[in-house]
């Protein structure tokens, strides 16, 4: 019998193709995520199940999952899955880094852009009918030239922001793990009060684990720049929400732009979503056609292999804490 795997999204076709090749699909097309009783219902019977960050994936999904080898989550996060659990039921876990490496920097830096320079806000006061002449003192953002961009989580995504900030004449810092000032590479890696004091832009781009949630809370916040701004396009809880409503309000904080909530999606009447200093986007940092085919191959390499009996390319270990 061929392998039963379990799509919990419409993916890319040539990625269903390949799946295709190797076991019978079961695909989740609906509008809405998969429900998740509907999930652990399917997940019983596969040998494979190919994921998306909205799915949770724990030990009462799994548990008696008896043929399933491989979750292969549609994403390079994986907070979503207890990959301890699944590895103590003999699950592998992977994931699909390096290919939406770019496509997050990209955004990174649309996002700095457009909220440094008032982009989406200027827009929307041209469709408001606010746009009545041009005036020395209108719409007016902050430049970016000269100024200094600080990278918490010096990864991939860390590290192709960090590329594309010379042509804007942006320097870089980045934020030492261990407390220890030192150089890497062309990068100055600053202990947390030296590297927020120095940074006009802090832009997160740290998994989410028991140590980053809530690195940015009030005192973190308290001692960024006064005037600076927040970018956050790793994960929502990474940043605690009520302490940056604060920082905003004060006028500590001149901005934020956010891809990611505490709460995937966010309520669109959210205090947060709708104050005028915040940027707030979809999660879509990985969102463009070229990235998105190659996460659902790089994903589906990864059952392919698993069920061929090869490790996986991407196999992920427990997230420390
Ligand atoms: P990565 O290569 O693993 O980079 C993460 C970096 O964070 C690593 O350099 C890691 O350091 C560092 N780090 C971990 N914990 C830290 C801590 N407590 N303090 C300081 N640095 C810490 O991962 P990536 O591919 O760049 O992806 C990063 C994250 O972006 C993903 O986990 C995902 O949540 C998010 N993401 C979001 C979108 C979106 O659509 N908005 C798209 C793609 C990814 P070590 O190497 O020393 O562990
Ligand atoms: C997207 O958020 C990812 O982790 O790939
Ligand atoms: C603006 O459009 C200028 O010419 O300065």
């Amino acid at each position: 019998m061929k392998p039963l795997i379990v799509v919990t999204r419409t993916i890319h076709p040539d990625a269903i193709a390949q799946l295709n090749r190797v076991g019978t699909v079961q695909l989740w097309d609906g509008e809405d995520a998969i429900p998740p009783n509907l999930l652990r219902d399917w997940i019983q019977t596969a040998d494979a199940c190919l994921t998306m960050l909205t799915d949770r994936i724990d030990d009462s999904v799994v548990r008696h999952a008896s043929h399933l080898k491989v979750v292969s989550n549609m994403a390079v996060g994986y907070d979503n899955i207890d990959v301890g659990a699944l590895n103590r039921h003999h699950i592998v876990v992977t994931n699909t880094p390096d290919v939406l490496t770019e496509a997050t920097a990209e955004l990174t830096w649309a996002l700095l852009l457009s909220l440094l320079r008032n982009v989406s806000a200027s827009r929307d006061d041209l469709l408001s009918g606010f746009w009545r002449t041009w005036k020395p003192d209108r719409f007016l953002g902050t430049e970016v030239a000269g100024k200094t961009l600080g990278i918490v989580g010096l990864g991939r995504i860390g590290r192709a922001v960090a590329r594309r900030a010379a042509p804007f004449l942006v320097d870089v810092v980045a934020l030492s793990r261990d407390g220890r000032e030192m150089q890497d590479g062309e990068i100055l890696r600053l202990p947390t009060p030296k590297f927020l004091q120095k940074a006009d832009v802090v832009s997160l781009h740290v998994p989410l684990t028991n140590e980053t949630r809530h690195l940015v809370n009030d005192q973190w916040l308290l001692a960024m720049k006064p005037g600076s701004y927040l970018i956050n396009t790793s994960r929502g809880p990474v940043v605690d929400e009520d302490a940056l409503m604060r920082a905003l309000e004060s006028g500590r904080l001149a901005g934020a732009a956010l891809d990611v909530f505490a709460q995937d999606p966010i309520d669109r009447g959210h205090p947060l979503a709708t104050h005028p200093r915040v940027l707030a986007t979809p999660h879509i940092g990985s969102a463009t056609h070229e990235t998105r085919r190659a996460m659902a191959l790089r994903a589906a390499e990864n059952i392919s292999q698993v069920l061929a009996g090869f490790p996986p390319r991407d196999l992920v270990h427990p997230l420390s804490d």
